[in-house]
């Protein structure tokens, strides 16, 4: 019986790579199949390493312990984000169903990496210790949600924080108020209760609320500045405080937009 059916396999094959060899599509087939190479993985190691000496890396007990402390301490915290990201998620299909749009142009998040909470911790002076992450630290986890319209803005913010698994901690309205280098975003810290197997917990989020004008400023400026070697001086400043408020003057223009619109 296995016989039969391999030779029927062995048949179709032939059948198959004939028929291949006939179209153009086969013959190109054919040409890449003969062009592959296979490369092993000590190739692949030599290729990207180009040539390096093998390095030897220690795994102490402790450092695989700390590993596996830091997994799920994130554990925890991107539990949170889940839960924020369905509700961002609900209520902008909500309203898309309602109103033909999207207020929610995009989602993004991020655990802080252990390096800025080690660096975060140092700076306030507070021992490293689970307790003392959770309590000391606000941003561990961030959501980051972007609008189109600054209406758009403060209603995310007010419907999520009118959702009672949703508790208040602190707001931060630099729209209202800009950095003086012209930073604008709405901060808001909550914290949002998730269910786990055996126990309920208020997990900490910060959520960064900004229209796409804002967001665009925000990446520019933030790139602007991680770039070390860059000058930075009083006139470059200015500029950059400039191109915020240019952005936040298209961003209230778009807003009377908008609001000439009937149930926009
Ligand atoms: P952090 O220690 O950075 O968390 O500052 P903070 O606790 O004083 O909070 P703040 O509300 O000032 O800033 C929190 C976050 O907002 C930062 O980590 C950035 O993601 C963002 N942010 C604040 N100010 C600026 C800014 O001037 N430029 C950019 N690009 N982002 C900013
Ligand atoms: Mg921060």
């Amino acid at each position: 019986m296995i016989g039969k059916w391999t030779r029927k396999k062995e048949r179709m094959k032939e059948q198959k790579t004939k028929q291949e060899t006939e179209t153009v599509e086969g013959q190109k087939k054919q040409q890449k199949k003969e062009t592959e190479t296979e490369i092993s993985v000590e190739e692949y190691t030599e290729l990207f390493f180009s040539g390096e000496e093998d390095v030897q890396l220690p795994m102490t007990t402790e450092m695989f312990n700390l590993a596996a402390e830091y997994k799920r301490l994130m554990f925890f915290y991107e539990a949170g984000i889940d839960q924020i990201v369905a509700k961002l998620q609900i209520l902008n299909k909500e309203f898309q169903l309602n109103n033909d749009r999207n207020p929610i142009e995009n989602i993004q998040y991020r655990v802080k990496s252990i390096e800025s909470i080690q660096k975060k911790m140092e700076k306030m002076g507070v021992p490293l210790t689970r307790q003392n992450i959770v309590n000391c630290l606000h941003d561990v986890a961030g959501v980051r949600i972007i609008c189109p319209f600054i209406k758009d803005v403060y209603q995310m913010g007010k419907m999520l924080l009118e959702q009672d698994d949703i508790t208040y901690v602190k707001m931060k309205d630099y729209i209202r108020e800009p950095k003086a280098n012209g930073y604008r975003s709405l901060h808001l810290i909550v914290t949002v209760n998730v269910f786990f197997s055996n126990y309920k917990a208020k997990v900490p989020v910060e959520l960064q609320l900004r229209t796409i004008a804002m967001n665009c400023w925000a990446s520019l400026e933030h790139q602007l500045r991680y770039k070390k070697d860059f000058p930075t001086s009083e006139e470059r400043h200015k500029e950059l405080k400039i191109c915020a408020d240019m952005m936040a003057s298209a961003d209230e223009r778009m807003q009377r937009l908008a609001d000439e619109l009937p149930g926009f």
